[in-house]
């Protein structure tokens, strides 16, 4: 029998577990969840009693500040400790409720990872999370294109040259790396490929008028080829506002002139020449034409004429690496974009041949300041993929990435994205533009060298890599100057 006493008491009681009940019963019959019955163990060891005691202690005391009490397995120590090991059995009988969601929390392996055991899948660090390794395979992505995007000294050339390396083993795919700073030499000299030096003082030469039957899959390559040429001259004639309408029109016009002759007897003599661009813009009849002509005069009769010669270098290696260090500031951009045009002749054989190119372009931001250039490199970039390219874009100035809808085309058209530490400006711009969360975005604020965020597809995971620092791979792959070694430093 009750008494009317404690009938009086229980409503409030009965009516809050009501209530509880009644919201356990709908999630389970329709939100999906499912009942679990749990037994939670602390495993407490210390090497001396007095240790074991705090440990024990200590554990309590974070229990209880969640509002958790542990209890002691005394006299049972010993299915406390067997039930606790990874042998799925569990001989304690004190067990809890929970749902689906709230045992979940308990399980420590719901981390997104990053792990493909495929043939060529390549190292990129490990997951900062659960310090699994991850490993992935760019070729597999809708859209292999890569940016690797960082502060200076953050070590985006440092990755570049791990997965060249790791590319370089693993794969059977050529590799090709603009090389502005003169910084790839060391590694690629190490695996025995090829070094190419453009400048004032080499005798290495690349014809930026090269072109081969496969340079563009639509029936005229040349009119690929004259948007090159247009970026070329672009960059030649400078300016603010680029290249005019009229100036563009007589290029063109040239451009068709010029290979005709090749086009008829296609032979390596045939090959146009900078001087045979020239030559036909000085038959114009509009002040234009002479207009770029004189701007073009220097790179072919003057002291910048590196690049009005027969290409001479043959590119026969596996890995190639343009180094364009000698080359002036203005003449930097020239060069690149002339190896860029070079990859892409190479990219079309290699496609043809059924073999993948990978190609490195350090300090991209360079060919993005034109229009002209920046929508040529663009269009390439989207051309890529398709024939078997993987292009990477090594930059500090995601601003400059970002500057015009054109630009930020890019962005969209790389599905791989290794995000290095990033300066404070670049960080919002980056957080509106990729969708990063505040807490992904910590990754990326003051982290260490080779730490940051990795997009790879949809999936955006927190990396760390640290390259041990006593082997020979790291001492050609750094760039800090007291660790180069002189063995390798040229
Ligand atoms: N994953 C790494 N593990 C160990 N050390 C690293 C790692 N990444 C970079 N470093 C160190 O940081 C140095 C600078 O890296 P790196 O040359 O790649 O910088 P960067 O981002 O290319 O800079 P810059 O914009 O000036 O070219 C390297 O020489 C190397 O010593
Ligand atoms: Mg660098």
């Amino acid at each position: 029998m009750i008494s009317k006493t404690y009938l009086s008491l229980f409503p409030s009681d009965l009516a809050t577990y009501g209530r509880d009940a009644k919201a356990l019963l709908k999630e389970l019959q329709s939100q999906n969840e499912r009942m679990f019955l749990v037994t939670f163990l602390v495993l407490n060891t210390g090497r001396t009693e007095q240790e074991l005691e705090n440990n024990v202690f200590q554990a309590s005391s974070i229990a209880q500040k969640h509002n958790c009490n542990l209890c002691r397995l005394d006299f049972q120590q010993e299915q406390g400790l067997m039930s606790s090991l990874p042998l799925a059995d569990c001989q304690i009988e004190i067990q809890r409720g929970l749902t689906t969601s709230s045992t979940a929390i308990f399980v420590p392996f719901t981390t997104q990872e990053l792990f493909d055991n495929g043939k060529e899948s390549l190292y990129y660090g490990l997951n900062a999370l659960s310090n699994n390794l991850i490993m992935v395979d760019r070729k597999k992505l809708k859209n292999p294109n890569g940016l690797i995007l960082g502060t200076p000294g953050s070590g985006k050339s440092f990755s570049a040259k791990r997965e060249i390396t790791n590319a370089f083993l693993v794969t059977d795919d050529d590799i090709i790396i603009c090389d502005p700073e003169a910084e790839y030499t060391p590694l690629v000299e190490r695996l025995h490929g090829q070094v190419i030096h453009i400048g004032p003082a080499s005798t290495q030469y690349i014809n930026p008028m090269d072109i081969n039957s496969n340079y563009s899959e639509e029936d005229n390559p040349l009119a690929l080829k004259a948007d090159f040429i247009l970026s070329l001259c672009e960059l030649v004639v400078g300016g603010k506002e680029g290249l005019q309408p009229v100036e563009k029109t007589v290029i063109d016009r040239c451009v068709h002139v010029v290979y005709r002759k090749y086009f008829e007897n296609p032979t390596p003599e045939n090959m146009p020449l900078l001087e045979d661009l020239y030559n036909a813009l000085l038959t114009q009849d509009e002040p234009e034409a002479r207009h770029v002509a004189a701007a073009l005069e220097i790179y072919v009769k003057g002291s910048l004429n590196i690049f009005n010669h027969h290409t001479n270098v043959d590119i026969h290696n596996r890995i190639v690496c343009f180094d364009i260090k000698q080359l002036g500031k203005q003449l930097k951009k020239l060069g690149m974009l002339i190896v860029q045009d070079a990859v892409w002749g190479r990219v079309t054989a290699n496609r043809s041949a059924g073999k993948s190119t990978r190609y490195y372009a350090d300090e991209f931001h360079l060919l993005l300041k034109e229009e002209q250039t920046a929508a040529y490199s663009v269009e390439i970039w989207k051309r890529f993929r398709k024939w078997g390219g993987i292009p990477t874009a090594l930059t500090q100035n995601v601003k400059d990435l970002l500057a015009s809808p054109e630009v930020s085309n890019i962005f969209e058209n790389s599905d791989f994205v290794y995000m290095l530490n990033q300066a404070n400006g670049d960080r919002q711009i980056l957080a509106k533009q990729l969708n990063i969360s505040p807490h992904q975005l910590s990754y990326v604020t003051h982290s260490g060298e080779g730490e940051g965020l990795l997009f790879f597809g949809n999936v955006i995971l927190p990396f760390v890599d640290r390259f041990p620092t006593d082997l020979e791979l790291y001492r050609i792959m750094t760039t800090k100057l007291g660790e180069i070694s002189e063995g390798t430093q040229k």
